[in-house]
């Protein structure tokens, strides 16, 4: 199919299959950047699995951004413990902090102003624009890293072909939705299009893939020999 087609079939696929995950809102409701942040922070060396109960607990005990600015960096980093890097526990708290006294509790919409807080780096901050404010752009990681190196068989090996995938994965995001559009991306990663035996026939784009028209599906993405 012509290019076009490829942001709706894959909300279209998000739609029916979608994880239900404690931090993503309820179809047509609103995402909340509080949980939205939390929720990335947590996921940067977590698997989505050892998140869950953690997130719960916090968003429990501290509702909102100014709950968690007023905390103590002590409280925060007891019940972060489990979770590992404790460096983010403590930039959690910080950017709560700043959050909350800088910005009167209220998180910055873009990602040049997420990118100046505590603990935000260039993925995160494209992730929480995207997926709390619908921003037109998307966070790269490993999942959508091999998603989009199948679809247009991409030849150049990471860590280089990073602009090139970026490039390409920006040509997936639907014109509303791109938070969607993101975590449509992540869903087939985690669950279809995966590093060994990928269940293509589930997948959105399978009629449209370049490496499993070649069936070179697991040789993506190339890496530079390490
Ligand atoms: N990993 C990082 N962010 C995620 C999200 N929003 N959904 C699923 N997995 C993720």
């Amino acid at each position: 199919p012509e290019t076009s087609s490829r942001p709706l079939a894959l909300l279209q696929w998000y739609d029916r299959h979608r994880r239900r995950l404690p931090w993503r809102a309820a179809p047509g409701e609103a995402s909340d950047p509080y949980r939205v942040w939390l929720s990335e922070i947590m996921l940067q060396q977590t698997t989505v699995k050892a998140v869950g109960p953690y997130f719960e607990k916090f968003v429990a005990r501290w509702p909102d951004v100014t709950a968690l600015g007023r905390a103590s960096q002590d409280d925060v980093l007891r019940m972060w413990a489990g979770l590992g890097y404790y460096s983010r526990a403590r930039n959690l708290h910080a950017c709560a902090v700043a959050v909350t006294r800088e910005h009167c509790g209220v998180f910055p919409d873009t990602e040049e102003g997420l990118r100046a807080l505590p603990g935000i780096g260039p993925y995160t901050a494209a992730a929480i624009a995207a997926i709390a404010f619908d921003r037109r752009t998307m966070p790269i990681d490993g999942n959508i890293e091999r998603v989009v190196s199948r679809l247009f068989a991409v030849e150049e090996e990471l860590p280089q072909a990073k602009p090139l995938i970026q490039q390409l994965a920006a040509t997936l995001l639907a014109e509303s939705r791109a938070g969607d559009s993101a975590q449509a991306l992540m869903d087939l990663g985690a669950s279809i299009c995966t590093p060994k035996k990928p269940a293509c026939p589930l997948c959105p784009f399978t009629e449209d893939c370049t490496a499993r028209a070649q069936g070179t599906q697991e040789t993506f993405p190339r890496k530079v020999p390490k």
